[in-house]
């Protein structure tokens, strides 16, 4: 992700594509001077945007610790539903914790597209 009005580099935002092509993940960090002005919502929208218009993914999933408010955030506002939660799935080093599955479908976010 970089700032249009300087090229600053604020973080990262990524899709993964699995299933052909068909299903595909995202993932996103900022550095920690450029969270608060919902940077990562405008560039994971624009990824969505491009999976599903000009890769045609159908469906887009992201997992989250469900404590990552601000993560959570990010997925409510572009439009992912809450599907469920994996049980002590991640690990980070010794510590696991339960990991929160979201999920947006093409056909969702072409019809939240023709809302806006
Ligand atoms: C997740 C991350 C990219 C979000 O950054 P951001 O886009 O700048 O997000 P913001 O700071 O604008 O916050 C998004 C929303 O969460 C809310 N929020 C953030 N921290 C919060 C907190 N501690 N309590 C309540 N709400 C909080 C904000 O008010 C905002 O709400 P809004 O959309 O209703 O206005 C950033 O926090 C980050 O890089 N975290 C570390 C890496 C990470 O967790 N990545 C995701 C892994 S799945």
């Amino acid at each position: 992700m970089e700032r249009k009005r300087d090229g600053k580099v604020l973080g990262d935002v990524a899709l993964f594509l699995s299933g052909n092509g068909r299903t595909a993940e995202v993932g996103f960090t900022l550095h920690p001077w450029a969270r608060g002005h919902h940077y990562a919502t405008e560039a994971t929208a624009r990824l969505v945007d491009y999976a599903v218009f000009d890769l045609g993914v159908h469906r887009i999933e992201a997992s989250t610790h469900p404590h990552n408010i601000a993560s959570v955030r990010v997925l409510e506002r572009i439009g992912f539903l809450a599907e469920g939660i994996r049980r002590e799935a991640y690990w980070v080093e010794d510590e696991v914790s339960d990991d929160a599955i979201y999920g947006l479908l093409a056909r969702e976010w072409m019809s939240r597209r023709d809302q806006d």
